[in-house]
């Protein structure tokens, strides 16, 4: 275990991580904190905005920088954008966060789930969703402490089977 102790979901996009979260947290009487929305808040600009105004370098360094900061937050339940995996900066940081939980989905499932394609700028064309998800399946698989495989599953049906997980592994 480590200092900060938090329960941090990581997946694909339309894995489900931050309904997921924020369930689990209403069911345990815990905090959650969705990193897009914190960024978007910060920011005062959204997801694309962001990707529009600073290139998708500057939200990554947005990224990093938050993430780092949570080693100094009380204990919650956090949901990491998709992305979150990519450097190996982060993948380290995630390590010393807590218990990192990786919510897998087939980019399939994934594309089919997410209702506002536009609110995701690296679904906007340039790389296909299969080819992303084939590039990162490793680096998610390395920076989780669990893997969770939510294909073919409902919301309802991942928050009772993650949240038993967890408890049996006294984590929740
Ligand atoms: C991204 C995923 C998004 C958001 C940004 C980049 C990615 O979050 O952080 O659009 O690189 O996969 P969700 O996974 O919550 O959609």
């Amino acid at each position: 275990m480590n200092q900060a102790d938090h329960l941090i979901f990581i997946g694909f996009m339309g894995s489900g991580k931050s309904t997921i979260a924020r369930k689990i947290a209403r069911l345990k009487g815990m905090t959650s904190v969705d990193m897009d929305r914190f960024l978007e808040q910060e920011a005062g600009m959204t997801i694309p905005q962001i990707f529009e105004t600073e290139g998708e370098e500057g939200f990554r360094a947005r990224e990093h920088a938050f993430l780092k900061s949570m080693a100094q937050r009380d204990r919650c339940i956090l949901s990491c954008g998709g992305g979150i995996i990519n450097s190996p900066e982060n993948r380290a940081l995630l390590k010393d966060l807590g218990t990192v939980v990786y919510l897998e989905v087939s980019a399939q499932e994934a594309v089919s789930r997410i209702s506002r394609p536009e609110t995701r700028p690296l679904l906007q064309g340039k790389i296909p969703p299969e080819e992303l998800l084939e590039q990162r399946r490793e680096l998610y698989e390395e920076a989780a402490d669990i893997t969770f495989d939510t294909n073919g599953l409902s919301v309802g049906q991942v928050v009772r089977q993650v949240s038993i997980l967890l408890e049996r592994r006294g984590i929740l």
